[in-house]
């Protein structure tokens, strides 16, 4: 790590102000934390090198029951395996925090939420739609596209030998387009010229089983935003202060420096894996040195991202500035890692004093209320009427 400019220095920790007297549950859950483990999680016998890169490790896991019993509740924790459907019927969570990956096919991290569905089971953060969606780059693009957002020029690649658009410009970036954790990403990703273009496709199709995504290389700044809320989110926080009117937090902007990290110009996988005092670490800029105004729209594109996929509560967008110095969107991580003092969320939410605890309760009360577990206490002005027709939007709720 060059240096993180931890805001939490000067700041008092948030998990020190005792919670608001707002929402709280009628009586403490059972919730089942639902993940893939590494080392455990079966991995594919002809998959990449970088296989399994994105699953949890036990440290994690536990830190998340940890956050969750601090609040009262029990908790339990169940591998994301093809056993899941039978300890799902014997532990009988109330709530599920998802964090699971999935195992193969072209969407993996929905696996897990369509279980949950069909056993009318609630479960934190996004639904099935949306994971699956937001794990596909290409689509997500689309989608984006379709709303007017601003992304990179692209074309995907299925068999390989597809001509290329006339509306690419080298150099191009090649990349899996359903991966995440930089699998498949170093400095080999960019290509200069149509021979390292159509070796680079090859590789990542024959590696990794899947199209490979083709973007203009974008060579400015790179930014992640976290994005934490919904309109309604300050009536079941723990913390309704941190939200703005909108409904969402405004976390601070990390930037990720790789000019000088061991994937130098891209943040790749062998830069993710690195500790903040290993060689060859990116440098980690959290708040970001930006003017109100990109910092403004930094966070404005991050929410019509998250709003656009239909992502629910909690996000990751990856951002980078363009060669004519306008963000652009990279991809949105509808499952963002939550290693603590390790992952950006993590690293983000603490720059502000926001502590894991609270981020961990913070995802599982927004979540738990959308399926009514919650009873909140309406803010002053907003009557019972509005908070029933919040409540009750039947296509949040999902009742058991
Ligand atoms: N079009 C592009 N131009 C320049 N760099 C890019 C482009 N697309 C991706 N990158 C670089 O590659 C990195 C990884 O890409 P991306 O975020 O799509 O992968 P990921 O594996 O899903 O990441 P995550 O770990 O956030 O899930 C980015 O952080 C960025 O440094
Ligand atoms: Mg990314």
């Amino acid at each position: 790590m060059d240096y993180i400019n931890l805001m939490e220095m000067e700041q008092e920790q948030e998990s020190d102000k005792p919670p608001s007297q707002g929402p709280h549950p009628a009586r403490p859950w059972r919730v089942a934390v639902i993940a893939n483990v590494k080392g455990e999680s079966a991995l594919p016998i002809d998959g990449p090198a970088d296989a399994g890169a994105e699953f949890d490790r036990r440290e994690t896991i536990q830190a998340i029951q940890s956050a969750i019993e601090s609040d009262g509740h029990q908790t339990v924790f169940l591998p994301a395996d093809a056993n899941l459907l039978y300890e799902l019927h014997d532990v009988c969570p109330d709530i599920c925090f998802n964090l699971a990956e999935g195992l193969g096919g072209d969407g993996r991290e929905a696996q897990v939420p369509a279980l949950l569905e069909m056993l009318r089971i609630p479960y934190t953060a996004s639904r099935v739609v949306t994971n699956a969606i937001t794990l596909d780059k290409t689509m997500t693009k689309r989608i984006w596209r379709d709303h007017g957002l601003p992304i990179a020029e692209f074309q995907e690649f299925t068999l390989g030998n597809e001509p290329l658009s006339p509306a690419l410009h080298f150099p191009l970036f090649v990349k899996p387009a359903r991966e995440g954790t930089g699998m498949g990403v170093d400095d080999k990703a960019v290509a200069y010229n149509e021979d390292e273009l159509r070796q680079r496709v090859r590789w990542v199709i024959d590696n990794y089983h899947q199209p490979a995504l083709v973007e203009e290389f974008l060579p400015g700044r790179e930014f992640t935003i976290g994005v934490l809320g919904r309109s309604d989110s300050a009536l079941f926080s723990r913390r309704p202060g941190i939200y703005r009117e909108d409904g969402f937090h405004r976390f601070p902007t990390l930037e990720i420096d790789s000019s000088h990290s061991v994937t130098p110009g891209v943040y790749g996988h062998h830069a993710k894996t690195l500790n903040f005092s290993d060689s060859g670490v990116p440098g980690f800029i959290c708040p970001a040195d930006v003017t109100s105004e990109l910092g403004e729209e930094l966070h404005s594109l991050a929410v019509r991202a998250h709003l656009a996929v239909g992502c629910l509560d909690v996000s990751r967008v990856d951002m980078r500035m363009d060669a004519s110095d306008r963000p652009c969107l990279i991809e949105i991580n509808s499952l963002p890692g939550m290693t603590p003092g390790f992952s950006d969320l993590v690293v983000i939410a603490n720059a502000e004093g926001i502590s894991y605890q609270d981020l961990i309760l913070e995802i599982l009360y927004l979540g738990a209320s959308r399926y009514g577990l919650l009873t909140s206490t309406p803010p002053t002005g907003l009557g019972l009427d509005s908070i029933e027709r919040l409540i009750h939007q039947p296509e949040m709720v999902i009742v058991r």
